[in-house]
């Protein structure tokens, strides 16, 4: 059957990663078609939303990456608030570093780049703290957004405002693709994807570009990508509004306050797991005995919700972004504990390579450390934070 003609550049996956590309390339006048299996599932309305490169200790290129994020992020937010007539959410909040000792505090990665806190300056920051935190880190530039409740959505309607196309329930099942061309680049070409839409019917779409941003599904389309899932549950408590005012990033679990008092509460981090669904006793356990000497208070405060979601993590715990093995196929996927911080400069880099343009060289040399086929390390089993 041949594939039908298409015009639009396709977006493979309706998650934040994806939406983001699709927006900023319809603010630019490009015709685009967002793919998307199961809205729910994107890791997007997921996350907790923290802006933590420097609270998640990061470093190396990826410091660097989530660096030009977060200056890029306000303005971003700005674009998607007009569009969209709709807030996202955005806190300059501050995030906190709790540790059990000073010398803890100091050796972790990013500490030059915090406000080291005693005792009395954690417990003024962080009111109720539990006892066998001594020492801080605050973290000012740092942040959050709701992803949840009102970047999503903002995004979703930004993209239909601007003219995103969205077809809802479109499993991929497979990237179309030519033969190598002979003494050239060797890479095979896209021709379209083969999709299951919400009908059941499977059909061929014809395309000649197309972003794979389908998170930690990616790999099932393309096999050669280093993207596995990182399962994570997590849950929401109702605390009196203004109980906590900055995040705290504790060993293990963290605590993103909302305006209106709901604490989301995070995170496990099970690579194990697989893509096994679900709630489980221990992970749950996990996070009310973390959240219990973290913050004593909040462990009598209602429950409001549980769920759980899938990283899509790589073996460097860095995502995989630009050129793909196919040619016409762009990747971005793998930001693993980062894709709320990493959408803004995700969209950014990839748009002008979409859009055929030149890239500036500080750009290039952003992107260069994100190439799908660098260097790995063999998997890790979880991320160390969250154990
Ligand atoms: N960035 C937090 C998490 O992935 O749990």
């Amino acid at each position: 059957m041949p594939a039908a003609a298409c015009d639009p550049l396709l977006i493979l996956g309706g998650g934040l990663i994806g939406l983001s590309v699709a927006h900023q390339l319809a603010r630019r006048g490009r015709a685009v078609t967002v793919l998307s299996r199961r809205r729910s599932e994107a890791a997007g309305f997921v996350a907790a939303g923290m802006l933590a490169p420097h609270a998640e200790g990061l470093s190396g290129p990826l410091l660097a990456l989530g660096q030009a994020s977060l200056g890029r992020i306000p303005a971003w937010v700005a674009q998607i608030e007009a569009d969209s007539g709709l807030r996202c959410g955005l806190r300059a909040c501050g995030i906190v570093v709790p540790f059990r000792s000073a010398a803890e505090r100091d050796t972790y990665p990013t500490a030059a780049v915090g406000e080291a806190l005693d005792r009395t300056r954690l417990e003024a920051e962080v009111p109720g703290i539990g006892p066998d935190f001594r020492a801080g880190l605050l973290f000012a530039q740092d942040g959050q957004i709701d992803n949840r409740r009102q970047l999503m959505r903002a995004l979703e309607r930004a993209c239909v405002e601007r003219g995103v196309a969205f077809e809802e329930g479109a499993e991929v099942l497979e990237l179309l693709t030519d033969d190598p061309v002979p003494g050239a680049t060797g890479r095979s070409h896209l021709r379209g994807v083969r999709l299951r839409g919400a009908d059941g019917e499977e059909r061929r779409l014809g395309c000649e570009q197309a972003v794979l941003a389908c998170g930690a599904w990616s790999a099932d389309l393309l096999p050669a990508l280093p993207v596995h899932p990182v399962k994570g549950q997590m849950l929401s408590l109702q605390g009196p509004r203004q109980a906590l005012q900055r995040v705290v990033f504790g060993p293990g679990t963290y605590l993103v306050p909302r305006e209106d008092g709901l604490v989301v509460v995070g995170a496990t981090s099970e690579a194990e797991a697989g893509f096994a669904d679900g709630l489980t006793p221990r992970g749950q356990r996990q996070l009310e005995d973390n959240l219990a000497a973290l913050l004593p208070a909040a462990a009598g405060w209602p429950p409001m919700e549980r769920w759980w979601g899938f990283r899509p993590g790589t073996p460097d715990q860095s995502p995989l972004l630009g050129a793909s093995p196919i040619e016409g196929l762009w990747l971005a996927t793998g930001h693993y504990r980062n894709g709320v911080l990493l959408a803004a400069i995700t969209a950014e880099l990839l748009v002008p390579l979409l859009l055929g343009q030149n890239l500036p060289a500080s750009a290039r040399e952003l992107l260069a450390a994100f190439r799908w086929d660098r260097p790995l390390p063999p998997p890790a089993a979880s991320h160390p934070a969250a154990e």
